[in-house]
């Protein structure tokens, strides 16, 4: 069997979207026939949380995999036809703890290279650069960046730049940046289309042709424990994210 295409969904900025990008494109490939495994890397567990499981009573998540104690698969739930792997604050541990992990930078990468029977791997990173974002693209083939169209959007994309340079060169030399999603879009503020004028200059062709518009049901289908295609099918939030999956379906 082949292996999957694993996708990092990256920006050290907060609250640009990553969260809730990673769920609903795995949501929309899912949709769209894909066998699909999403991984919350973040200890702040908004992935695990949006999907209505309550993360802090949980025992069996990417922590412990990451330690070792735990298999991958004993650790997998099932959710919207997809499988999770989910998160919660012990995963901060990784990040103090970076050199009791035999293979440092690799961890994730080695637990994941077993598995076989997915099409995608999604994985949903913390807003920062350190050890954590740094596990996570060493065994990614594909960087998604959500990127809201607002001022100082752009600011601090130079350091993340410099960071998925230095692990393409140590690391991951088959790791690019392949998509640019414009999130939260609303072409009513003039700001908003400057902006993703700007971008497109920038990253020509990575930037996806699916803007995600601004839609409520979006931020609001996460406290029902839904994707936004349960939660909301007829929005256009999941309008965009399906065309947003059929444009990542083609591009592969
Ligand atoms: N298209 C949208 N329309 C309306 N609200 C949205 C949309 N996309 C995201 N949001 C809301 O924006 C907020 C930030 O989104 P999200 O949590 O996905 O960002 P993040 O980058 O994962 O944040 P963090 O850096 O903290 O992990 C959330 O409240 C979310 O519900
Ligand atoms: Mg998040």
């Amino acid at each position: 069997m082949k292996q999957p295409d694993i996708i990092a969904l990256c920006n050290q900025k907060g609250g640009v979207g990553k969260t809730t990008c990673a769920l609903n494109i795995a949501a929309g490939l899912t949709l769209l026939g894909k066998k699909v495994l999403l991984v919350d890397f973040d200890p702040q567990a908004h992935l695990t949380y949006s999907l209505g499981i309550a993360a802090h009573d949980l025992k069996k998540t990417v922590y412990p995999v990451m330690k070792a104690s735990l298999s991958l698969a004993d650790a997998l739930l099932e959710h919207s036809g997809m499988s999770v792997l989910p998160a919660n604050m012990t995963l901060t541990e990784m990040e103090n703890e970076q050199t009791m992990f035999s293979d440092h930078e690799f961890t994730l990468k080695n637990k994941l290279a077993g598995v076989r029977d997915k099409d995608y791997i999604i994985i949903d990173c913390p807003p920062s650069t350190g050890f954590l974002t740094v596990n996570a693209l060493a065994c990614s083939r594909d960087i998604f960046i959500p990127l809201q169209m607002e001022f100082l959007a752009l600011k601090g994309m130079g350091r993340l730049m410099s960071r998925i340079e230095e692990v393409q060169k140590s690391f991951n030399k088959n790791l690019k940046i392949s998509g640019i999603i414009a999130t939260r879009f609303d072409s009513r503020k003039k700001l908003n289309n400057a902006i993703m004028e700007s971008i497109s200059e920038r990253f020509g062709d990575k930037v996806f042709a699916t803007v995600i518009r601004e839609n409520i049901v979006v931020a609001e289908a996460p406290s029902f424990g839904q994707t936004i295609f349960e939660y909301a099918p007829k929005s256009h939030g999941a309008e965009d994210f399906l065309n947003l999956c059929e444009e990542i379906v083609k591009r592969k």
